[in-house]
């Protein structure tokens, strides 16, 4: 019979015998399957596991920052690499989401692997791809069939000529889940949200500047923190705000306004394919428009998404 237990005890064995005194190197996203499988190799080889944590300048607020203390934490050897400004530049100009998408993924591959070239003699690349990314990337056969490109599927780059290592390639997701409870890695990270790679990037339906990031970043932290604050968090699949380029009418005080219009995004799903808009409460809604329109500059208009996939896809891009 499967447990994680079980799981635990004979991966890290095997990972033991295959990696010996190998180096491995890892790039981390905040999200559960990388951290499941980066505490795995870290338990079987400790330091010589070097992981990477890129701020690609698009995640959530604070998100960099405290990621990386929870890794800390854990033991990992972790080093963050602030490269917004870089992404930024990569970004300039684009507003078509592949075209976002693209330059997002090949930024990440340019600073990735400039880091591991830092180490010195690595021979293995550390993956957390579970059982569902080794299906989906097997029956996916080329453009056509992508309807969005998703870069962080089986995307590493083939001139770094690593052996790969991929601990939870066997594995469905609430296993994943049940092995990181046994490794006691932070709840926050194993009960989070998924949080697409391009991050931001495809929630900003323009281009994107580091200001429109920041005001992004505002929306969905009430939004996120206002669903983890009324107990809503853990019944929602997963949810975000997407800023619109469209500018809405307002008043504020005397003063007409002219400002952006935030949609926000809430759905039930099971695996990400299909999905259900969330009947949130009308009340809470209406308080998280309210704190959305006080607090955050240069919004003066929030929408609520009532979109099932299909046919309309979760993120807006
Ligand atoms: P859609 O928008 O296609 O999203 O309904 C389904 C799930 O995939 C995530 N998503 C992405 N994840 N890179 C990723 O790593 C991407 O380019 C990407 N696009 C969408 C989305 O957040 C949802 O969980």
């Amino acid at each position: 019979d499967w447990t994680p237990d079980i799981f635990v005890e004979t991966t890290v064995a095997e990972l033991k015998a295959k990696l010996g005194n190998d180096k491995v190197v890892m790039g981390l996203s905040g999200g559960v399957d990388s951290s499941v499988a980066a505490m795995l190799i870290h338990k079987a080889i400790g330091k010589n596991l070097h992981c990477i944590f890129v701020d690609n300048g698009l995640l959530r607020k604070n998100e960099f920052a405290s990621v990386l203390e929870s890794y800390k934490h854990m033991g990992l050897n972790v080093k963050g690499v602030d490269a917004s400004q870089r992404f930024y530049a990569a970004l300039k100009g684009l507003t078509e989401p592949e075209q976002k998408r693209k330059a997002i993924g090949r930024a990440f591959i340019e600073v990735f692997d400039e880091e591991a070239h830092k180490i010195q003699d690595v021979k293995w690349l550390g993956q957390g791809t579970i059982y569902p990314d080794v299906i989906e990337s097997v029956s996916v056969k080329g453009p056509s069939a992508t309807i969005k490109s998703h870069h962080n599927v089986g995307g590493l780059p083939d001139k770094m000529k690593m052996k790969v290592v991929e601990p939870l390639n066997t594995l469905f997701k609430d296993e994943v889940r049940n092995v990181g409870r046994t490794l006691e890695i932070d709840p926050n990270i194993l009960g989070r949200h998924p949080f697409p790679g391009p991050g931001l990037g495809i929630r900003i339906l323009s281009e994107i500047t580091a200001e429109k990031v920041r005001v992004l970043q505002e929306v969905d932290h009430i939004f996120v923190q206002g669903l983890k604050d009324h107990g809503l968090y853990d019944q929602v699949w997963q949810a975000g705000a997407m800023l619109t380029p469209i500018q809405a009418v307002g008043v504020m005080g005397d003063e007409r306004t002219y400002e952006n219009v935030v949609a926000l995004r809430a759905v039930t799903s099971v695996d990400g394919m299909t999905a259900d808009f969330c009947h949130l409460p009308y009340e809470f809604l209406g308080e998280i428009s309210s704190e959305i329109i006080n607090k955050v500059k240069g919004v003066n208009r929030v929408v609520y998404d009532i979109s099932s996939k299909p046919p309309a896809t979760i993120e807006w891009e």
